[in-house]
């Protein structure tokens, strides 16, 4: 069974209506910041592994929020890999630990520097995961469902897709943990504009460019994903079977 964090947030969700055998506490009854909370969900459920998505994602709130950022996303890892003794941590990642100049960014590139706070309390919690026993980071990047703008920057290049096209990649990783020996995983799609991206979902979306945005905002955070595409049909094999 799968002990999954953030249930209720984006990737949660459908991770939720793509694992087969998953518990997704609220973050009520397991609050990272609240390490007596995490003790008791693993030892009501004594999962197989444990999913962690759940984050404070607020990218611009994050700056006048620090505190309150730090102690989910770096604080609530460390809450959650105290706890975990040798249960397996899958922890979700970002693109943004990586400073987003360049692109293609493989899983061993050297990451930062951070652009902002959120990004910097993401990569110092990626550092205390690979802190347990046994761990897979996966670095990935989504959008909603639907593409929620009426622009999208022609000039910012990323390796990102709908949440509905990588979470059913992620949860293929999840069902065959065993199989999967690397440490960190970029779980992507192909390098692409984010206005080819909103295209794919909006037919009135217009081209924007990020000197408009108000903050500052990478040229290309594509990841390289030659890792997971090596991977993936092995693992969709199995799961044929
Ligand atoms: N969205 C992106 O573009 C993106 C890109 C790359 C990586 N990621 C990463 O992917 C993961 C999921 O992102 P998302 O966009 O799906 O997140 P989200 O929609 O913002 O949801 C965040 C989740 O975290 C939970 N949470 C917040 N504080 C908590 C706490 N103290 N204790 C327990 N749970 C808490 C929330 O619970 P409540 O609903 O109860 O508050 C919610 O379920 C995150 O790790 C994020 O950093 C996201």
């Amino acid at each position: 069974m799968i002990l999954l964090t953030g249930g209720s947030g984006r990737l949660g969700r459908e991770l939720k209506a793509l694992l087969p055998d998953v518990i997704a506490p609220s973050s009520a009854e397991l609050d990272l910041t609240r390490p007596e909370t995490i003790a008791a969900a693993l030892a009501t459920h004594t999962p197989d592994a444990v999913v962690h998505t759940a984050a404070y994602t607020d990218v611009k709130g994050a700056e006048t929020n620090k505190a309150h950022c730090w102690a989910v996303n770096v604080g609530g890892t460390r809450n959650l890999v105290c706890a975990l003794g040798s249960t397996p941590l899958v922890h979700i990642s970002t693109d943004y630990v990586f400073y987003g100049d360049r692109g293609n960014y493989a899983e061993d590139d050297p990451v930062g520097p951070p652009r902002n706070y959120y990004a910097l309390s993401k990569l110092v919690a990626e550092e205390v995961a690979r802190t347990a026993e046994r761990h897979l980071v996966i670095r990935t990047s989504f959008r909603p469902r639907e593409w929620p703008y009426p622009s999208a920057f022609r000039d910012v290049h990323t390796s990102q897709d709908y949440v509905d096209v990588i979470a059913p990649e992620i949860a293929l990783a999840i069902r065959h943990l065993d199989a999967i020996s690397y440490r960190t995983l970029h779980v992507a799609t192909e390098r692409k504009s984010v206005l080819e991206l909103a295209k794919r979902r909006s037919s009135t979306v217009q081209p924007g460019s990020k000197a408009d945005a108000g903050v500052d905002l990478p040229d290309d955070i594509s990841l390289n994903t030659q890792r997971w595409r090596t991977l993936r049909p092995q693992l969709a094999a199995k799961d044929a079977l």
